[in-house]
């Protein structure tokens, strides 16, 4: 494993009374064991099969390696069509692995077709997305697992209708593959009629967790990304994740740590990475935290309404607007910063005498100033007693993003088993997606569009 977890900051030797006592971890002793059991014990299992993604066979590899080169050779765009899970894994590493202005580079710079990532249904969106594509070039990924999902489905069939027009209807099966669970949900049925290339998601990987399934692979694929190494770096942290003893084992002890800390009034997760190229990892982290932890019912059904509100944070820039919240705010929150050892490109701070500000600038590199912040921020905030910890990543490479994501994933299926509930299904999403087709005149909805015409609006509280 490559990461580095430091969490001195969330103790009590190190934040005082606002810490978490050595003594509480190590009398949580049976709490550690039934949340570990819980998830290795049914690793593979279930809901649970995401665990085995990155055990792909080289075969396997090679094979969406030589997919992903036939579409790079032919295509100026590549455009992901997908919301929620079957979105922020390709757009994270997307962000992670591409030059930060990918699009913008000339051709010949770019090792891949410009990405778009297309998670809403915003018209206007749609309309400028088609501004700068050329639909004879540009090939589509539509990834639901569900094969259901409104927002997705409403993209494909306008795309769809597009492609026909631009490239004739035998061509433009050809711009589109799907990935979706085989054998279920509409666009199965589409993708197999109009005989779309189609790519399986296993039946036990939910949405949120699928990002090392195709759902992630295939893109990435396309984005000339290194899948062997990311799945190398998933398998490295899968292994320090099935470490029985939580002193070894990051997810697990953070997993407490997060959960100890919510029974403290400690609510908000704060993600805090300082690289741009993380800054969508940690939307990646608040859908699988926020979705995986919102729940109204434990396993036994008791009310629990729990989970942890999780929130955004970019270093350096959010310390310019949100840090003092979190050092002087309520003690409500619990910080994961995610620093970088090594970044991908060195600046320096030249000493140009016309400049004569800042001189305790001059002779820096832009790397030291941001690895100084990150460092002056957890120091700030630690003088205040706040909690929090700190993931090193060496370098971001394909390798360090696998083990990230695989720690996403782990840390939060041991909080879902430490708080006892359902951390895999999302029946507060469902509610959402049901009334959706109830008022867009979906057959077999009909009792849910009378439930919604059923609530009357009182005028007396509308401001007009
Ligand atoms: O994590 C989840 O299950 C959800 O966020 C889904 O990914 C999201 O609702 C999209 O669903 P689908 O992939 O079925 O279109």
């Amino acid at each position: 494993m490559k990461l580095k977890f430091d969490y001195n900051n969330m103790m009590e030797s190190s934040i005082g009374e606002h810490g978490i006592k050595q003594s509480d971890i190590d009398n949580a002793g049976n709490a550690h064991a039934a949340a570990f059991a819980e998830v290795i014990n049914n690793s593979g299992k279930g809901w649970q099969e995401w665990a085995d993604t990155p055990m792909i066979s080289d075969a396997e590899i090679n094979e969406l390696n030589e997919f992903g080169k036939n579409i790079r050779e032919k295509a100026s765009s590549f455009v992901v069509l997908g919301i929620g899970g079957s979105a922020l894994g390709p757009i994270c590493v997307f962000n992670a692995l591409l030059h930060l202005h990918h699009n913008e580079l000339p051709a010949a710079m770019r090792k891949a077709p410009k990405i778009y990532v297309e998670d809403n249904i915003d018209p206007e969106r749609m309309a400028s997305l088609l501004d700068v594509i050329d639909l004879k070039t540009a090939y589509f990924n539509v990834i639901t697992k569900s094969g259901e999902t409104s927002e997705t489905l409403s993209q494909f069939i306008i795309l769809y209708n597009l492609l026909k027009k631009a490239v004739g209807e035998k061509a433009a099966k050809e711009h589109i593959f799907v990935t979706t669970t085989i054998g279920k949900g509409a666009l199965y049925a589409v993708a197999q009629k109009e005989g779309f290339k189609i790519f399986g998601i296993p039946g036990g990987v939910g949405g949120r967790f699928s990002v090392l399934s195709n759902v992630g692979l295939v893109p990435f694929a396309v984005m000339g990304i290194d899948i062997k190494s990311m799945l190398d770096g998933a398998k490295a942290m899968r292994a320090a994740c099935e470490r029985a003893d939580i002193k070894t084992n990051p997810a697990l002890m953070t997993a407490f740590l997060q959960v100890r800390s919510m029974q403290d009034g400690k609510n908000i997760s704060v993600i805090m990475p300082y690289a741009d190229g993380l800054k969508t990892m940690a939307d990646f982290y608040c859908q699988i935290w926020a979705e995986s932890l919102g729940k109204a019912v434990d396993k036994a059904g008791k009310t629990v309404n729990c989970g942890q509100t999780p929130a955004k944070s970019l270093g350096v820039t959010d310390q310019h607007s949100q840090v003092q919240l979190y050092t002087e705010g309520p003690f409500d929150k619990v910080v994961t910063f995610i620093g970088v050892e090594n970044f991908g490109a060195t600046i320096g701070i030249p000493a140009d005498e016309t400049a004569d500000i800042g001189d305790f600038l001059k002779g820096h590199t832009m790397n030291e100033l941001i690895t100084a912040e990150r460092k002056s921020t957890e120091f700030a905030l630690t003088k205040a007693k706040r909690s929090n910890f700190t993931i090193m990543m060496p370098e971001v490479t394909a390798e360090t993003v696998g083990e990230l994501l695989m720690y996403f994933m782990y840390e939060t299926a041991f909080a879902g088993a430490y708080l006892g509930i359902d951390t895999f299904n999302q029946p507060g999403v469902e509610e959402g997606k049901k009334a959706t087709f109830a008022m867009i005149g979906r057959a077999g909805y009909e009792q849910k569009l009378r439930e919604l015409n059923s609530i009357e609006k009182n005028v007396a509280y509308i401001i007009k």
